[in-house]
């Protein structure tokens, strides 16, 4: 059969990377879902069936793996926060052999880039025994947890083809966005309501390009910070601390420098004597309700000789912040953030000379369980 292939969407261009071209494709992609879910009228076309479905549940459960599972952390928060419905996120190869008690009507979200991974596939093939509804999020039409699913909603992030995610992350999390605030509107709720998501996430789109066209600072950051180190942590709360998790999974990934996400407050209670003079610590400064608290984190590192790092919001910024984040909506901050998590990895592999695209060890989809 016949395969359509936009040439540009699937060739490197003038890029070195498919990460970095990848990378700098965000914004495009935040403005793309923005058209392919907004009605020119500005409602989001989201089929009222599976808002139905998903209304009828007690309880949504995301399941994913890697990166995915990171967006699906990201969800929660979303779904909690727009749409008042408690949310449960796993990993999929944990879920599968150890399934929790479910509630009573328990609704499943598959986080997909691929819709091929095997360990997401094998809860989706057991949630269907139980007859439990479905949808798969996912950046591939017609992939096994697509067909396989009862609903599907389509990531439009074009071909991802670095082994390290990128935009499918961002992309996760703009979809899962929609569906929150589809969500809540069908149930009148305020926040879902007032919610401007054409406004939002246009911002959004023009943050990630001001952080893109800095990227010669967080190069430079990365050399100074992280050119000889064999070990770094990301610290964070809340949000912060999912964010951790994903900046740090791209720099294993990429850099091989082990890298580790924490929660900032429970550094405290182990983690912290592994920081030695020159460690490298970099603290997401996102989360308003927690950002004094993790700052004081930081000094205690910083008195125990770590280097620290700090990636803020513009409004919460203090003198000697490097990484300065736009403004936006601050559930849609991760959506920022992540950005300077990704370009630090990629420059760290990069000076590292290893093969960015292509790291050691790892598949781009993961097939078996
Ligand atoms: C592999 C990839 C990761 C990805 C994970 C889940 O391990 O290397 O980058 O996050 O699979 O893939 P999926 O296609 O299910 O999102």
């Amino acid at each position: 059969y016949h395969i359509e292939m936009d040439a540009d969407a699937a060739g490197k261009g003038a890029y070195p990377h498919y990460m970095l071209k990848e990378i700098d494709e965000q914004p495009a992609v935040m403005r793309r879902l923005l058209d392919e879910y907004l009605d020119a009228d500005g409602q989001l076309n989201i089929s009222p069936e599976l808002l139905q479905a998903m209304n009828a549940a007690d309880r949504l459960y995301i399941v994913a793996a890697g990166t995915s599972y990171h967006a699906g952390l990201i969800g929660k928060t979303l779904f909690e926060s727009l749409v008042q419905k408690p949310v449960e996120v796993h990993v999929a190869s944990e879920f599968g052999y150890h399934m929790p008690l479910l509630s009573e009507k328990p609704f499943f979200i598959f986080l997909t880039q691929s819709g091929e991974t095997a360990d997401s596939r094998q809860v989706l093939v057991q949630t269907n025994a139980l007859h439990y509804p479905s949808l798969t999020i996912t950046n591939s039409q017609g992939s096994t947890l697509s067909r396989e699913a009862d609903y599907t909603l389509l990531l439009h992030a074009g071909p991802e083809i670095a082994v390290a995610s990128t935009k499918a992350y961002t992309a996760q999390i703009a979809v899962e966005l929609f569906l929150a605030v589809a969500l809540g509107r069908h149930n009148q709720l305020v926040l879902a309501e007032q919610f401007d998501v054409h406004h939002e996430l246009g911002l959004v789109a023009t943050g990630m390009e001001a952080l893109l066209s800095e990227k010669e600072q967080i190069e430079t950051l990365t050399t100074d910070y992280l050119q000889t180190t064999r070990n770094a942590f990301y610290i964070g709360r809340g949000e912060d601390y999912a964010l951790s998790l994903e900046a740090a999974l791209k720099l294993k990934e990429i850099s091989y420098i082990q890298a580790e996400g924490f929660a900032a407050g429970e550094l405290k209670h182990g983690t912290i004597a592994l920081i030695e003079a020159g460690t490298p610590v970099i603290a997401f400064l996102v989360d308003e309700k927690t950002i004094a608290h993790t700052r004081g984190n930081l000094q205690e590192v910083t008195a125990r000789g770590a280097q620290a790092l700090t990636i803020v919001s513009e409004r919460f910024a203090q003198e000697g912040d490097q990484v300065i984040l736009p403004s936006v909506n601050p559930l849609l901050t991760p959506l920022l953030g992540v950005i300077p998590g990704q370009l630090i990895a990629y420059y760290a592999s990069l000076h590292r000379g290893y093969d960015v695209d292509q790291p050691r060890n790892l598949a781009k989809s993961v097939t078996v369980e």
